[in-house]
């Protein structure tokens, strides 16, 4: 194996990306290449050897009496996902992959590969078990070159609206959604938990910055196991100031649509490679379509679903309501004991709260949870006390509304939901780099 000051000086050399060369910019030049045997052919007096790096695959051919003779038994015995460097003209040739080829002239192995241990045609569990290594799939590749893409675009779209990035704590003493998914942590022998959610530590931000989102992971002990639950996931939350409910589901609209666009224009090859068309994701243009949740009830019991008014709105329901639809949908205004004690009050309908949850099309389901949040100390104390909580316990959260109390809304993205939808993936798992599930905290 080279010691690493080998590979300090190879990298002094001007190296191109692959991608460089699929794009044509150096048809008929040399070029030094540098990455991982994605593959190797071999012939009597040749071998091919299809080199990966970030940016794509590129076949090279190695031919006995063009490189010096070590070279060229290198290339021969080499295993797949061997480190290499090449030096080669590139020439244009219809019958390889990507339409060019690298006639080698220079060839090193920086790295002798063991044997691979993921081959064709392995079980979903074994894959899972070697995602460290399972990562270097194209398609695996492709996934997270999107998510990239949309953790850039939201970015984007928020800076360019005023919004300050900021971040909140993960150890947290202070409960945010459904008590019963909450992951205990012994904190030097306090009970503490692990966040589901960054929101109630944004609020108070909001009274300083106005404008603010994060972009971290939540947790959630939930059990279910389905393709859309992880135990760790990436939340992108939003929380605004002088902003009610309207302006709430606007900025929302206006987000997953610029993500969406985003993700249509930059990672064309991606969605390509993927077999996603983007006109699905072009399509995602605001205003969304809207029902309230009473309605959305109305239509379920139409459609012969046994619901009531009160129940929750889960997978059979999602399906009713946007299973044959190609478009995003809100559904305002749900029922109080359903959803969470900070949620503004909805004079219209005071059964109700002012919040919204955003459903993807095709029966996917809910990808954002927002609301209007109450700003009424008053009001927040007795929403706590008919639901039975200690208010004592929320203290600091309540303590917020008794200096110059704002109006403000907020809302949180499944980010890993978001792309499992955009890219039509089987499970949400699929998404993630390594995921975190009932069943999985390895590797
Ligand atoms: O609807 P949720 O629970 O809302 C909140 O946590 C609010 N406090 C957010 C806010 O207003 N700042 O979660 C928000 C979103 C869901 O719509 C869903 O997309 C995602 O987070 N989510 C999950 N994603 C993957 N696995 C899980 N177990 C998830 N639970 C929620
Ligand atoms: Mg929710």
């Amino acid at each position: 194996m080279p010691a690493s000051g080998v590979i300090i000086s190879v990298s002094k050399m001007k190296y191109v990306h692959i991608r460089e060369v699929l794009e044509g910019k150096h048809e008929g030049k040399k070029v030094y290449l540098r990455g991982w045997v994605h593959r190797i052919r071999k012939q009597k007096t040749m071998v091919f050897v299809i080199l990966r790096d970030h940016s794509g695959i590129v076949q090279s051919v190695v031919k006995k009496g063009k490189v010096a003779d070590s070279a060229y038994e290198d290339a021969e015995k080499m295993l797949v996902e061997s480190l290499v460097t090449i030096a080669g003209t590139v020439n244009a040739d219809a019958r390889a992959e990507g339409g060019y080829e690298i006639q080698v002239d220079d060839f090193k192995v920086l790295q002798f590969a063991e044997e691979f241990p993921i081959k064709e045609d392995q079980s979903v569990e074994f894959l899972n078990d070697y995602r460290h290594l399972w990562l270097r799939a194209r398609k695996v590749t492709c996934i997270l070159k999107v998510r990239d893409q949309v953790f850039y675009a939201a970015r984007e779209y928020l800076r360019k609206n005023g919004f300050y990035e900021t971040t909140s704590p993960m150890f947290v003493s202070t409960l945010g959604e459904e008590g019963a998914d909450l992951f205990e942590v012994d904190y030097f022998g306090k009970k503490v938990y692990l966040t589901q959610t960054s929101q109630m530590h944004l609020e108070p931000q909001v009274m300083a910055l106005e404008r603010v989102f994060t972009i971290a992971p939540s947790f959630r002990s939930e059990k279910s196991r389905t393709r859309k639950h992880l135990t760790e996931f990436w939340h992108l939350e939003v929380e605004e100031a002088w902003c009610d409910h309207e302006c709430n589901m606007k900025r929302q609209e206006e987000l997953i649509s610029h993500i969406c666009q985003s993700v249509a224009k930059h990672c064309q090859v991606e969605l390509g490679d993927l077999g996603v068309d983007p006109r699905k994701l072009t399509s995602v243009k605001p205003p969304f379509d809207r029902i309230t949740y009473t309605e959305a009830i109305e239509t379920c019991q139409k459609a012969g679903l046994d619901i009531k008014w009160g129940e929750d709105i889960r997978t059979e329901a999602e399906e009713i309501l946007t299973g044959k639809s190609d478009r995003f949908l809100f559904v305002q205004f749900y029922p109080k004991p359903i959803k969470s004690f900070y949620m503004k009050n909805n004079d219209a309908d005071p059964r109700t709260y002012k919040n919204d949850d955003l459903l993807a099309p095709g029966g996917f389901g809910e990808i954002i949870g927002g609301s209007q949040r109450e700003d009424s100390e008053k009001l927040l104390l007795d929403n706590l006390r008919r639901i039975g909580d200690d208010p004592a316990k929320y203290q600091w959260y309540i303590e917020i509304r008794k200096y110059g109390s704002v109006e403000h809304s907020g809302f949180g993205v499944g980010i890993d939901r978001l792309i499992t939808w955009a890219l039509g993936l089987e499970h949400i798992r699929d998404a993630v780099p390594f995921p975190r599930t009932v069943s999985r905290v390895y590797p």
